[in-house]
């Protein structure tokens, strides 16, 4: 399997993952899946960065076929720990995002809070990587089937970027991509680690869905917390897609 700086960072973040704020609308977000996505009842959801398994223990309580799917054994350990304490069966396979497939075998995907999308390795191209991402939920999906994916937003990574940022390279605008240590979103972590994440305008992200054969619904706010059908303002930290196959 193709190695991530981001599994190491998510190995470390495990334990204080459930405690960071943008966590706790967790059962709010799962009534949307629930709602919007139309799954029937004991379909098949593939919660792609399925992280701690916040989303995918409820939605299987809800009665939901759940693959959760992640690179992280860290965050693995505590999403099947939460599924035997629920007392509910979810299949979790630790695998990278830019290689799952399982052709046609789900009706919904949610690859939510970036759960890979946007979370490069050194070496990836930055234009290409999350289309194969995209193509493999595609693929992935039946027939039909609704993917949610977050990306984060560029419009407010672009508002935040300094010329400072973009001379260091920290900020790179002809990739929207920004390089950071581990050190700076973990404070406390035991090592130092660079990270790269891509952002994403709404009109990119609708042609990169509609590239990978699906059927754009909307691109909508998506900030995690406060999700919602409205457009996206200058200060969303996320985007929303939603799409059909
Ligand atoms: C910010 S967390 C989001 C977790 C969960 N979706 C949520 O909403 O809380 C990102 C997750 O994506 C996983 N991840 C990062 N890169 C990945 C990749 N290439 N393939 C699969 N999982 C990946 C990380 O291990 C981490 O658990």
């Amino acid at each position: 399997m193709t190695t991530s700086p981001w599994r190491r960072f998510f190995d470390e973040f495990a334990p204080r993952y459930d405690d960071e704020v943008f966590t706790k609308n967790t059962a709010a977000e799962v009534e949307f899946i629930i709602e919007h996505t139309g799954t029937p009842p004991g379909g098949a959801i593939l919660d792609l960065g399925c992280g701690t398994g916040r989303h995918s223990v409820p939605l299987a309580l809800a009665g939901f076929l759940v693959t959760g799917v992640d690179l992280s054994e860290g965050m693995l350990e505590i999403a099947e720990r939460r599924a035997q304490q629920a007392g509910v069966s979810v299949e979790f396979v630790r695998a990278n995002a830019v290689e799952f497939t399982r052709p046609d075998a789900f009706d919904t995907v949610i690859c939510l809070c970036e759960g890979s999308f946007g979370l490069l390795s050194e070496g990836d191209d930055a234009i290409k990587r999350d289309a194969t991402i995209l193509r493999n939920i595609a693929v992935s999906l039946k027939p039909g089937g609704v993917v949610i994916l977050n990306a984060l937003s560029a419009l407010r990574a672009v508002r935040a970027a300094t010329e400072d940022a973009v001379a260091s390279g920290r900020f790179d605008p002809m990739t929207l991509t920004e390089r950071s240590d581990a050190h700076d979103l973990l404070p406390d972590a035991a090592f130092s680690i660079e990270l790269r994440e891509r952002f994403y305008t709404a009109p990119e992200l609708r042609h990169m869905a509609e590239a990978a054969g699906l059927s754009v619904r909307g691109v909508y706010g998506g900030t995690a917390g406060n999700w919602g059908f409205r457009p996206v303002t200058l200060d969303d930290y996320e985007l929303m897609l939603v799409a059909t196959k």
